[in-house]
Order: C-alpha cells, then sequence, then structure tokens
C-alpha cells in the first residue's frame, strides 16, 4: 500500500528534472542516500521520460506531482507513476484517479478543502504551501476537528523544520525538495544528493527514536 510506504519513508524527495537521462543515477542516489521514492514535478518536457526510467527501478516508489489535469495524469500513470499529487483539489483530476484507481494526494491548505477531499472518501491530502500556510500549528489547528484526517505537508520544509512535522501524528510525510535541487542533478553532483539524503535520513531516525530506517 502506498501510503504505508510513503509513511515508513517519512520525506518524500520532490523533484524537478531538466534532462530524463539523469533519472537513472538520480534514482541511484536517492537509493544510496535511503530514501528511494521520489515525486516527479510535471513542470518540464523531462518529467515523464524521469517517471519511466524510475519506474523501472522497483527499489524506488515513484509518483507525480504537480498533476494539473486529467491528461496528466492519465499520462503519468501509463509512464509508472504509483501516485500522484496535486497543488490544489481539482475535482476532475481526484475523480479521474478514483476511478482509476491510482492514489492521489490533492492539495489543501483550509478547512473547507479539506471538507471536499472527504466527499471524495480521501482522508490523506498534501498540505500546501505547509510553511506559508502557517506550517505545523496550522496542522495541528486543522488536525482537532479533522483527527480523520492525514496530512503530507510540501512546501518550505527543510532539516530545519522537518521535526516539527513529522512530530505531530496526522502528518503522513513530509515533501520536501531540499535533497534534489535541480541544478545538483543538471550539474550531476549526485554525491550532493546523496550527502543530503543521508542527513534526511539521520534526521527522520532520531525524531523517531529509532536506528534503522526501512
Ligand atoms: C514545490 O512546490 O516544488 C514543492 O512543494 C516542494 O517545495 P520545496 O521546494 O519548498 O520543498
Amino acid at each position: 500500500m502506498i501510503a504505508k510506504r510513503l509513511k515508513e519513508l517519512a520525506v518524500i524527495p520532490v523533484v524537478t528534472i531538466r534532462n530524463d537521462a539523469d533519472a537513472g543515477l538520480l534514482g541511484d542516489a536517492l537509493v544510496q542516500g535511503g530514501l528511494p521514492c521520489a515525486e516527479i514535478t510535471l513542470r518540464t518536457d523531462a518529467a515523464l521520460g524521469a517517471i519511466r526510467i524510475l519506474a523501472r527501478n522497483k527499489d524506488i516508489l515513484v509518483g507525480a506531482g504537480t498533476v494539473l489535469s486529467i491528461e496528466q495524469a492519465e499520462t503519468a500513470k501509463e509512464a509508472g507513476a504509483e501516485f500522484l499529487v496535486t497543488p490544489g483539489l481539482n475535482p476532475k483530476v481526484v475523480q479521474w484517479s478514483l476511478d482509476h484507481n491510482i492514489p492521489i494526494y490533492p492539495g489543501i491548505s483550509t478547512a473547507s478543502e479539506i471538507e471536499m477531499a472527504l466527499d471524495f472518501g480521501l482522508t490523506q491530502v498534501k498540505f500546501f504551501p505547509a510553511e506559508a500556510f502557517g506550517g505545523a500549528k496550522t496542522i495541528k489547528a486543522l488536525s482537532k476537528p479533522y483527527h480523520m484526517m492525514e496530512f503530507i505537508p510540501t512546501g518550505g520544509i527543510s532539516l530545519d523544520n522537518l521535526g516539527q512535522y513529522l512530530a505531530i501524528p496526522q502528518v503522513l510525510a513530509c515533501g520536501g525538495s531540499w535533497m534534489v535541487e535541480p541544478d545538483w542533478i543538471q550539474d550531476h553532483h549526485y554525491h550532493r544528493v546523496i550527502v543530503e539524503t543521508r542527513k534526511a535520513v539521520q534526521a527522520i531516525m532520531e525524531i523517531r527514536g529509532k536506528t534503522d530506517h526501512p
């Protein structure tokens, strides 16, 4: 189950890739770093090709982000995306995903949007843009009336504030791009990806009081 895996991983690297040929080595770096997962944002022409490449690596959980239309959802699924993430809650895209049996985490930032998600039977959503919309404090406040919800805060998260989010029981996982800077990927500085990913994994283990990370 995708959500269970995301919860185990705790952090979803949000990747914007400019050249799909870089996807294989990026995937290897994420595996080496200890976060074998990538949300590839559909913001570049290289995104679908990158999803196709990563989907061949069965060690990696690959999803598509910035999905703004049914057409994008369709092509991302065809390319091998195992889950979809959207910045907002687009009812058409959500319905298409439910009809086609692909997990979707639509972006919400208000109580009313949570209720729209609940109307679709969704209890797991992205909280976006997390830091700009009040961060951990807002999630705690929203979790009171909506105790059935789980959130994937994304936007402005880094090693500095990761702990605040992961300490909240209703946080399923955090999304972030800080360990996969687009320039590092373009310039093939995969060692930086590995180092920053390992730091994230170390932080997750410390926050969770564990000595290993699945
Ligand atoms: C994005 O908009 O690219 C994602 O939400 C990630 O945000 P971040 O770059 O602040 O981690």
